[in-house]
């Protein structure tokens, strides 16, 4: 994979900013009922997404984050995820949303999913603003999808390539060039 690339807007920070603030009413609506909505940022891809979307929320919330391990290319055939940074807060018995930037493979959101659910919390879904569902290799699914994006390498609102790019405010898509 060569270094030099470009970034194609795919998504607009304004398309962004609608369709957060529509998932965020709904989400609003499924937990009306709920006392504190634990709301888990997987960083650190999530952390603008995260950031945009409990300022929208309409919902007493209390915030925390969670940093699992990227499997990487050495861990490819275990796939195995291991918690980096652990949650701050209790969620047994607890109504918890959990927020990611980006459902791939699903093997980070399927092994996060599995390891907080030991905890017991009440009720458990996921907010993922983009989805790919061409890549899945499990069964996991987020309850509310900001996008479904094509195979593309995408950067931005939070996402990096190599660490640069998260600052971006709309979604990109690299393209590498000679
Ligand atoms: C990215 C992204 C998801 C995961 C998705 O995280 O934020 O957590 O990969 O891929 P998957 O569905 O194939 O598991 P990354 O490991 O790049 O870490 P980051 O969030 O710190 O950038």
């Amino acid at each position: 994979m060569g270094e030099n690339y470009v970034v194609d807007e795919l998504i607009s920070a304004k398309a962004v900013a609608a369709r957060v603030e529509a998932l965020a009413k709904e989400i609003s609506a499924y937990f009306r009922d709920t006392d504190k909505l634990v709301v888990i940022g997987l960083l650190r891809g999530s952390f603008i997404f995260i950031a945009d979307l409990v300022r929208e929320l309409d919902l007493p919330v209390e915030v925390d984050f969670l940093e699992a391990s990227s499997y990487g290319d050495a861990m490819e055939s275990s796939r195995e995820v291991r918690i980096l940074k652990d949650l701050r807060g209790e969620i047994a018995g607890r109504d918890v949303l959990v927020v990611e930037d980006i459902v791939d493979t699903g093997y980070t959101l399927k092994h996060v999913l599995e390891i907080l659910a030991t905890r017991h919390p009440r009720r458990m879904e996921v907010c993922a603003l983009l989805n790919k569902p061409s890549r899945r290799e499990t069964d996991v699914a987020a309850k509310w999808v900001g996008f479904d994006i094509p195979d593309e390498f995408v950067v931005g609102y939070g996402i990096d390539y190599a660490q640069r790019n998260r600052n971006l405010p709309h979604i990109g898509a690299v393209r590498f060039v000679e």
